[in-house]
């Protein structure tokens, strides 16, 4: 407990005013902007590249995957996707360094229900990409291939990385978790816990987006749930099935979307639909910790429908976490209010 608040304080001390010291206060760190999208432009996933360059996939208005340079923002498109045939670009993860897998979607309604189409799981093969000497435009294209489409899936979203040959891949309408091999392009369902369903017993969600953002970590699954507004997780087996049901390790967390663990096992949980970001201390404990919010709120654009929080990799920017936003396009602020996508960042104190 002590090394829970002393992390809060310290991550208070960074951002200023705080405003209250009691137990549900709320600490603003300083959002910066590295750069603005055109509008509209819902940037959905973002995964940061060994080089320290970020790649963030949009989900609208058309399937892309962007470069973004981390110092200057600059972007570069890496790839698109026939608009015809795919809603958006999701989910994105890593396996052997430079290979990248994305989850392209089928057409959903506002309710999040397949309407036609098919998901798929591209790979994006970066090692083969080069920017010209202007830093800016391509010199050699990534190696794009599809892999395989999952045709009972409904909405694919959500991706992690098991090893360098498995990944997990999310269904959050459904509430299912598939685990792909990518050396075959085989895949079987991993899990099908209650707590990656959007509503227990038919009962009325806030949203019909259950198991969302996915991450491993130490033999577990973690999961966030949209609709119910917590993080879950689960241990899984060599094969990438989950061998118990599962727990839920921290609340408070409406309309979480996709999340990241600091080496120290603190989880930064983007909150879309609530335009913040959380954190939450000692997960990794599996008892049910209260999440704090640390920047945004449901009534300002400072973080405009945030969805994808990743660290950076180089030994200058590895507590900075970068953020990829929506703009607020699948829940306006206000009823009305969205803006352009952006990719920014929090600068978090660990000392
Ligand atoms: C990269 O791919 C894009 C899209 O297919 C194409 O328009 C472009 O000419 C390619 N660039 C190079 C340098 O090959
Ligand atoms: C998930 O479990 C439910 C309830 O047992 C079942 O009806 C459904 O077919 C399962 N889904 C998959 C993809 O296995
Ligand atoms: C939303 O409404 C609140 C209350 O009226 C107001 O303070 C806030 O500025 C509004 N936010 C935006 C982004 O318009
Ligand atoms: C913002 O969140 C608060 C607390 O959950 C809620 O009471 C309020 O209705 C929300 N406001 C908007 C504009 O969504």
């Amino acid at each position: 407990m002590a090394s829970r608040l002393g992390s809060i304080l310290k991550l208070a001390a960074i951002g200023a005013p705080v405003v209250s010291a009691a137990a549900s206060s709320y600490y603003p760190l300083d959002v910066h902007v590295l750069h603005t999208f055109s509008d509209p432009t819902w940037l959905e996933n973002l995964a940061i590249r060994g080089n320290g360059e970020l790649l963030t996939t949009q989900l609208a208005p058309s399937p892309a995957l962007y470069q973004v340079n981390r110092l200057t923002g600059e972007p570069t498109t890496v790839a698109t996707w026939d608009a015809d045939e795919w809603k958006g670009a999701l989910g994105i993860a890593e396996t052997a360094t430079d290979i990248f897998y994305v989850i392209l979607s089928a057409f959903i309604d506002d309710d999040f229900v397949k309407t036609s189409g098919t998901n798929s799981i591209f790979e994006v093969d970066m090692t083969t990409f080069a920017l010209a000497s202007d830093g800016v435009s391509v010199e050699t294209n990534a190696t794009v291939t599809h892999l395989v489409d999952i045709p009972e899936a409904d909405f694919l979203n959500g991706m992690a990385t098991l090893d360098d040959e498995h990944i997990f891949v999310g269904d959050v309408y459904s509430g299912v978790v598939y685990v792909i091999d990518v050396t075959t392009g085989d895949y079987q369902v991993a899990g099908n816990d209650t707590l990656m369903k959007y509503s227990v017993d038919g009962s009325v969600a806030s949203t019909n987006l259950g198991s969302n953002g996915l991450k491993v970590r130490d033999g577990y699954l973690y999961w966030t749930n949209t609709a119910r507004g917590f993080l879950a997780r689960a241990p899984f087996g060599s094969d990438g099935v989950l061998t118990a049901a599962g727990e839920i390790v921290a609340t408070n967390l409406a309309k979480a979307d996709d999340f990241q663990f600091a080496s120290d096992g603190t989880a930064f949980i983007a909150q879309n639909q609530e335009d913040t970001l959380s954190a939450a201390w000692g997960v990794e404990d599996g008892t049910a910790v209260v999440a704090e919010a640390l920047a945004g709120s449901n009534i300002s654009t400072i973080l405009a429908g945030v969805t994808s929080p990743k660290f950076g990799r180089t030994s200058t920017d590895c507590n900075r976490l970068y953020l990829s936003t929506s703009g607020a396009l699948g829940l306006p602020i206000n009823g009305t209010v969205t803006v352009a996508g952006t990719i920014s960042y929090v600068d978090i104190d660990f000392s």
